[in-house]
């Protein structure tokens, strides 16, 4: 019993060491901070995410890394606020928030991300 109870116990702590591992290897993926930076909540990639901004299900395919950076940090170079701007033949607001004060890091890991996305 007390054997068993212990090879448990090493199972338990094997497997929460893997996990803690893999959520932060996760958590600095770009297809993480994705959802962690709130970008989902208005961008659907693959079927999953709001629709008040466009889908970016193919956008690495349109868009280059440095034009996607740009967007993510400063969306007003590319789409003057508050206009109606036809993407994919959609119209949207045009409301996408600045990222401005988000560590380079996060932007270019996301970008790249959205990058892969053809
Ligand atoms: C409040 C809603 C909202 C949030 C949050 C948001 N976006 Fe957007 N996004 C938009 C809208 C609306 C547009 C259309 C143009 C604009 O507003 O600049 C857009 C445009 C884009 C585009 C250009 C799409 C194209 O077809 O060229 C990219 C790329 C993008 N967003 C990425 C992101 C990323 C990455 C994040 C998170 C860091 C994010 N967005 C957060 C609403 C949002």
């Amino acid at each position: 019993m007390i054997l068993k109870i212990g090879k448990l116990f090493i199972a338990a702590l094997i497997f929460t060491g893997i996990s803690a591992i893999s959520v932060s290897a996760f958590a600095s993926s770009g297809a993480s901070l994705f959802g962690s930076e709130g970008c989902i909540a208005c961008h659907a990639i693959n079927g999953n995410g709001g629709q008040v901004g466009p889908n970016l299900s193919h956008i690495g395919s349109q868009r280059s890394l440095s034009w996607l950076k740009t967007q993510i940090i400063n969306p007003g170079a590319h789409f003057a606020s508050g206009s109606n701007v036809t993407l994919n033949g959609k119209s949207y607001m045009a409301i996408m928030p600045n990222h401005k004060n988000m560590p380079a890091s996060k932007v270019d890991a996301i970008a790249e991300y959205l990058e892969s996305l053809k």
